[in-house]
């Protein structure tokens, strides 16, 4: 039989496009990255992961050798006898029940030394702040600043934080691959996770646990602020509920939207959303302040009347799955509620 040879070109094509997506995995930036720790605690897992690493390929290459050296040393040849077998060799067994045993205890003490420093009591000056894992967002309740926020959680540089979570439905887990590792958070327990930022800077966040259809949109930054910046958020986040009689005419419209009941009463946006003042919804992100948010929709959307405007006329379209309903909203409607919204400051 003929064999079918491939074009000397073919095979070169295929190796250079190899190479060229294995290379894309080269190309930066990478908001999520572990290995970029600005705490502590980061560092420590970190360096644990990269004694790990270093050990498992110390390991390959050691039985790679071996196993290379065996299968050309005793290749069959012909004319040779065959290979005598070793039966009981105590040296040897000694040799290779030690020798792991010996690995396993460096990665035993660096390990649970580990888990201890990461396991402490946060000092008792920590920021204390309770995150509620949602379908699919994030709460942030600040109970010593009464700041109760969304899918932003700020800190100030250097203060140590300690994080009280729980979930309202699901399993979440919660994970800023530059603070330390992932947490559960689970309905009707609480975990905790405990750091303290090193670097100002906006920094992503996801969840890292599959909870239903937007498991993926499921995002959230974390905002490390200098002090006077953390404290001038702290104080607007605490300024009182928004000044009606300053309102635009056309963020009155959009009050009126917002107030307004509509049929069935669980499509009205006051159902499920607080905004200081004027409704205490709980199912929904707090609003109060939603105008000084980034982001929207669980960190997925700009928060800017076209970003807002998006998620308004079809909130499934950006979020599969949204527990947000899609109320119908004519276009008039949602420019007079955009107009509102991002006015909460
Ligand atoms: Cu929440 Cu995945």
């Amino acid at each position: 039989m003929k064999m079918e040879r491939q074009s000397p070109g073919r095979g070169r094509r295929w190796a250079a496009s190899v190479v060229a997506v294995v290379l894309a995995g080269c190309q930066g930036p990478f908001p999520q990255t572990t290995f970029d720790p600005i705490t502590s605690i980061g560092r420590d897992i970190d360096n644990l992961f990269m004694l790990v690493f270093g050990l498992a390929v110390f390991v390959f290459v050691l039985v790679e050798a071996a196993l290379i050296w065996v299968l050309i040393k005793y290749r069959a040849r012909p004319g040779a006898p065959d290979p005598k077998p070793i039966h009981g060799h105590t040296t040897l067994e000694i040799a290779w029940t030690l020798a792991p045993a010996f690995i396993i205890a460096l990665i035993a003490i660096p390990t649970i030394s580990t888990i201890w420093e990461e396991a402490a009591d946060p000092p008792p000056d920590a920021l204390q702040i309770d995150v509620i894992g949602h379908q699919w967002w994030w709460e942030f309740r600040y109970p010593d600043l009464n700041v109760v926020t969304a899918n932003e959680l700020h800190m100030p540089v250097g203060r140590p934080v300690v994080l009280n979570m729980t979930s309202a439905d699901v399993i979440h887990s919660f994970w800023g691959p530059r603070f330390t590792g992932k947490r559960d958070l689970m309905l009707g327990r609480t975990t905790r996770l405990s750091f303290t930022p090193d670097s100002i800077g906006d920094y992503s966040g996801q969840c890292a646990e599959y909870c239903g259809a937007s498991h993926a949109n499921m995002r959230f930054r974390m905002m490390v602020d200098d002090s006077t910046d953390f404290e001038a958020w702290v104080t607007r986040q605490r300024s009182g509920p928004p000044d009606l009689g300053a309102l635009t005419p056309l963020q009155q419209r959009g009050l009126e939207v917002y107030r307004a009941v509509r049929d069935p009463a669980s499509n009205s946006c006051l159902a499920c959303h607080t905004v200081q003042g004027i409704s205490a919804g709980v199912l929904g992100p707090n609003l109060t302040h939603m105008g000084s948010r980034t982001t929207i929709a669980g960190g997925i959307l700009q928060n800017t009347p076209e970003g807002l405007a998006g998620w308004l006329r079809d909130p499934a379209a950006v979020k599969p799955g949204s527990l947000m309903p899609n109320v119908g909203l004519t276009e008039e409607e949602i420019d007079a509620l955009v107009a509102f919204l991002l006015a909460l400051e």
